[in-house]
């Protein structure tokens, strides 16, 4: 049985299709890369499996059951975090005490969820700053705030929605390494990313959306050469990179 199933999703807005029949599979253990265009319906897709939209029609199974249209923190519930693309940390509160937030999901003591933050804050690398307010932040520890909150609530699968955005590239690369050993702990993953330098060797496997349908879905590899997926998205890229080599 897969993990997660999605079996026809469509989502509308007005007359936009923002997702369109998409029918796909995520085993136990994978690492899956979702990528396409902008405006493809990669973030919508994320909110219809995640509880924050309602999908027009479709169906969303996780472990075998069906919660399609299920809130947010239902769906949080039974095994499912994300991150935002953009990032929502409560800016007000400390580092801890966002990571908290996310704790209390499955340890209602305060002091069982310090100490399930402070060890998701030690793995995320943010516990020397456990004290300092989310909002005075650098961008790159923002998003590891976030990662550190979904992971807070021991998700057996993970949605990342553009988490290495904008880092450096040492700091994309402590993501790389963060993602790799949360695999090794049996957390299944999405993620939406744009680097192809990023997704192809982390990847077991990659998605493509386009104009919110699903029109690829393979190994990196043969996605690389996929000559549909070039024309929708890699092209440019790619294109570019051969040029200069
Ligand atoms: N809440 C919404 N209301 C109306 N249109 C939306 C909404 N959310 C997304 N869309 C539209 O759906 C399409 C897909 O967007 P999105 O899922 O954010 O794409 P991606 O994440 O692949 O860039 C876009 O045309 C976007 O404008
Ligand atoms: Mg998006």
């Amino acid at each position: 049985m897969a993990l997660l199933e999605l079996k026809g999703v469509t989502k509308q807005f007005g007359g936009l299709m923002a997702n369109y029949d998409v029918t796909l599979s995520v085993e136990e253990g994978e690492i899956v890369g979702l990528i396409g265009p902008n405006g493809a319906g990669k973030t919508t897709l994320f909110n219809c499996i995640t509880g924050y939209y309602k999908p027009t029609s479709g169906v969303v199974r996780f472990q075998g059951r069906e919660i399609t249209g299920w809130s947010p923190d239902r769906v949080c519930k039974t095994g499912i975090a994300r991150t935002f693309q953009i990032v929502r940390v409560l800016k007000e509160m400390t580092v801890l005490e966002n990571v908290m937030v996310g704790a209390f999901l499955r340890h209602p003591q305060a002091k069982d969820a310090r100490r399930k933050a402070l060890e998701i804050l030690e793995f995320t690398g943010l516990a020397p700053r456990q004290d300092q307010l989310a909002r005075n932040l650098t961008i790159a520890n923002k998003k590891r705030l976030e990662l550190a909150r979904a992971l807070a609530t021991e998700p057996r699968l993970l949605f990342l929605d553009e988490a290495m955005a904008g880092l450096n590239p040492s700091e994309t690369n402590d993501a790389v390494t963060m993602v790799r050993k949360l695999s090794e702990q049996q957390i299944t993953i999405v993620l939406v990313e744009h680097v192809m330098k990023v997704i192809m060797p982390l990847a077991h496997r990659v998605v493509v959306l386009d104009s919110g349908q699903l029109i690829a879905d393979d190994t990196p590899e043969r996605i690389a050469t996929n000559e549909r997926v070039i024309e929708a998205y890699l092209g440019e890229k790619y294109r570019a990179a051969s040029r200069s080599h």
